[in-house]
């Protein structure tokens, strides 16, 4: 039966093994089409037999489904994985949701829970596929000014976060900042993955790249032409468009300073904002995106040495011939001083920090968790009112109001870009 949900067993208990088997033998839409014994052979049969959904047990000897489940997220990226523990630990969660694991069960489960988490991670599954391929370019918007697509008058900002110290809270950052400026201020925004070799976009919205990065632009990109780009480019149920980076780190070096460039172009003309998370290294590609970047975010956080980074930084900024309209200083955790204090940062770096962030763990790993962003799932907190007012800064008074731009298209040009 073509509709039937496809399930593969994966546990190293057989009795387990046959229990599961029997108990979803009952239900009519679901077809238990194999069981593995360990996480290594759950590779070679959900490969072969490409099922719907994986249950996946999380302690086995050999491979844990943990390992199992990052790898077939990238072998197998049409299994949707719902992991089994007899723990209930948030780490165990949050490590088999970083790993791309969609639901979690926690043994002893009823029946009716097994059941009700593979058709609902199905649901969505299959939601997600005909969203990414039936949606025109910004009908994800729900509450955008969706400017028409074919306005080739139209330039969005293109916004880079940067930072030259890793982990200071780009992608945490970009993510909610791109949420915040598509469902606040109705704008067509698009986040862009530019950490093409180890980019973390997917992880913290819940997607993997199923032959949907920017990977598969490569051939238009060799061909001078980019006419597909809006087949590559996802539409998340957040309320923002998403190109996210190769899936696989090999790939990477396949993006080219002037293909970015031309990526960038692209999607400027039909987004309002193109949000483009960064990665924390120079290299050419990432340059290229600094150069075609309208306002650099430059990231940094109360340490020493993200403080040290930041000094050079601002002085190779200069030499590029970055003004100070153009970089913008973002202070990340600004209130999680350890004997640091901003005043100190802002004399150090000789300049006056531009927004602030709070530190919220509590928010931040939550969201991370699910796979939702915090702006969404706590909207009240102060970080995400701190993301808000960074939004506003940079893009809200610079655009017109939603109707504003609806009604004024001609004009947008001029209101978008400020180089
Ligand atoms: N404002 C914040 N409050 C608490 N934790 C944060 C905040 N911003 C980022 N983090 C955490 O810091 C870590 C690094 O963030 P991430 O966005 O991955 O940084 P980067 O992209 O710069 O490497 C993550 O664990 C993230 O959850
Ligand atoms: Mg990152």
């Amino acid at each position: 039966m073509a509709d039937q949900i496809r399930v593969l067993i994966v546990d190293d208990i057989p009795e387990t093994r046959d229990h599961l088997t029997k108990l979803l033998g009952f239900e009519s839409d679901i077809e238990v089409v194999g069981s593995a014994a360990s996480g290594g052979e759950s590779l070679t049969m959900a490969t072969s037999l490409q099922p719907d959904v994986v249950l996946m047990d999380i302690n086995m000897p050999d491979m844990d489904g943990i390992a199992a489940t990052e790898k077939l997220s990238a072998q197998v990226p049409g299994a949707a994985v719902v992991m089994m523990s007899v723990q209930g630990e948030s780490d165990y969660l949050r490590r088999s949701m970083l790993a791309g694991a969609r639901e979690f069960l926690v043994k002893p489960f009823s029946s009716d829970e097994l059941t009700a988490s593979i058709r609902q991670v199905h649901t969505r599954e299959r939601e997600k596929q005909s969203r990414m391929s039936a949606l025109p370019v910004q009908a994800s918007n729900a509450g955008g000014s969706a400017p028409a697509a074919d306005d080739s008058s139209h330039d969005g900002q293109v916004i880079a976060l940067f930072s030259p110290k890793g982990g200071v809270g780009r992608t945490t950052v970009a993510v909610n900042l791109a949420v915040a400026a598509a469902t606040e201020l109705g704008k067509t925004v698009v986040l862009m993955d530019g950490s093409f070799q180890f980019g973390d976009v997917g992880v913290l919205l819940n997607l993997n790249p199923k032959n949907k990065s920017i990977a598969d632009l490569v051939p238009e990109l060799e061909a001078g032409e980019l006419e597909s780009i809006d087949t590559f480019v996802i539409n998340h149920s957040a309320g923002i468009r998403v190109l996210l980076a190769p899936p696989s780190p090999e790939m990477a070096e396949l993006i080219t300073p002037s293909g970015v460039k031309r990526v960038l172009d692209a999607l400027r003309k039909t987004h309002d904002l193109v949000i483009v998370d960064c990665t924390s290294w120079f290299n050419e590609t990432t340059l290229a995106i600094l150069d075609s970047a309208d306002v650099v975010l430059t990231m940094l956080s109360l340490e020493i040495t993200s403080i040290k980074n930041m000094r050079l930084f601002l002085e190779v900024a200069e030499q590029l011939g970055y003004g100070q309209d153009k970089v913008k200083l973002v202070l990340n955790r600004a209130d999680s001083s350890l004997g640091i204090r901003v005043s100190d940062v802002e004399s150090s770096i000789g300049r006056k920090v531009d927004h602030t962030i709070v530190s919220d763990g509590r928010s931040v790993v939550y969201a991370l968790n699910r796979g939702v962003p915090f702006f969404l799932s706590n909207r009240e907190a102060q970080v995400s009112q701190d993301i808000l007012r960074l939004a506003e800064a940079i893009a809200g008074d610079r655009a017109a109001s939603p109707s504003e731009a609806a009604r004024k298209p001609a004009q947008k040009k001029s209101m978008f870009s400020f180089r």
